[in-house]
């Protein structure tokens, strides 16, 4: 499409195979006819979330190649379609788009948006959709519990699960290592340090069983402590994406909506909800390969981010 007659162009992350970090590259191309119903977005900051580095490896064969990352973002509109629903140019935005938004500039369908608030940072509002939609998934899909007992529940989607959690008046019991016990207790959990033993301590720290409990870690401990630690017939959830040993563990998958980011957004906004994004965990975007290797380690604290300069 041309702006004032000059073709847009967009440098986009992307890898022809599978593999570690250095399987990443750049890619300046064209950009097609913004076509109706959609918005194209000058990207100030995306976050980074394990799924990208999970499909770099080829952890999900399924996807083909060359493939694009990124699956959430926030930045200002620089040209809408038709219908554009009120929103127009210079609008500062935020959301969800499937496998593209590690990318200078983005095309994103309109009903996806939902406006920044001014006081948060575009580090912060770069990094809320994917965590913030995963959280509100989960906790639709729990229902109405007292206790919930989360699995490495440091990271992006547990740090906003245990805060919309403790909202609605659930008991949270979380795990992370030891390093992150203290964090974990800001947030409103009892922390439990994961590892050797980690039921006896659960069963001492919450003597009768949770009503339900969610994965986020993958991991095999996780599914025997739940096993052991929910009540029959509780919910036992894991939206780890890894394959579940036991029947009794329902997969969770996110659901996209728009209302439960906003009121995820609107949350941090108003002081009722706190978002990290350690200063350690921002890189600029010529970066993203330092910030893949990090987060396949699966130790971040809160979120990661890819900020976009001129
Ligand atoms: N199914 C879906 O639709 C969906 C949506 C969003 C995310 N996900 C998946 O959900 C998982 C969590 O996402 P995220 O963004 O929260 O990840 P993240 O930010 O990388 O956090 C992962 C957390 O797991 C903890 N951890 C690491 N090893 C552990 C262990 N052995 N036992 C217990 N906890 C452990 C870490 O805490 P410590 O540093 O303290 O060890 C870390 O805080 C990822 O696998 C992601 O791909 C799936």
């Amino acid at each position: 499409m041309t702006q004032n007659n000059r073709i847009m162009k967009s440098t986009i992350l992307f890898a022809q195979s599978y593999g570690q970090a250095d399987v990443l590259d750049f890619l300046t191309q064209d950009l097609p006819i913004l076509v109706s119903g959609m918005a194209r977005i000058k990207v100030k900051a995306s976050g980074i979330n394990p799924i990208d580095a999970r499909r770099m490896t080829g952890e999900f064969k399924h996807t083909p190649l060359p493939q694009t990352f990124g699956t959430e973002f926030a930045g200002i509109i620089v040209e809408v379609g038709s219908n554009p629903n009120g929103w127009s140019v210079g609008d500062e935005v935020l959301g969800s788009g499937g496998a593209f938004t590690h990318a200078t500039i983005i095309d994103v369908p309109i009903a996806n948006l939902v406006a920044r608030p001014q006081p948060i940072n575009w580090e912060v509002v770069g990094t809320i959709a994917g965590a913030a939609q995963a959280a509100m998934t989960i906790l639709d899909e729990i229902g109405k519990v007292d206790s919930l007992l989360t699995h490495g529940a440091s990271g992006g989607v547990g740090s906003i699960t245990i805060q919309l959690a403790k909202e609605r008046g659930i008991e949270v019991v979380a795990t992370a290592s030891a390093k992150n016990q203290d964090y974990l207790k800001k947030l409103g959990a009892t922390p439990v340090i994961y590892g050797e033993g980690l039921i006896d301590r659960l069963k001492e720290i919450h003597p009768t069983p949770f009503e339900a409990s969610i994965d986020m870690s993958g991991t095999e401990e996780a599914t025997q402590t739940s096993l052991q630690c929910v009540k029959a017939n509780g919910f036992i959830g894991s939206i780890a994406g890894k394959r579940l040993s036991s029947p009794r563990v329902q997969a969770v998958w996110v659901k996209r909506s728009p209302t439960n980011l906003k009121y995820v957004v609107d949350g941090i906004a108003d002081g009722r909800f706190t978002w990290e994004v350690d200063s350690n965990n921002i890189y600029p975007f010529e970066k993203a390969a330092e910030a893949y290797t990090n987060i396949l380690k699966g130790h971040t604290r809160g979120k990661s981010v890819l900020i976009f300069n001129e």
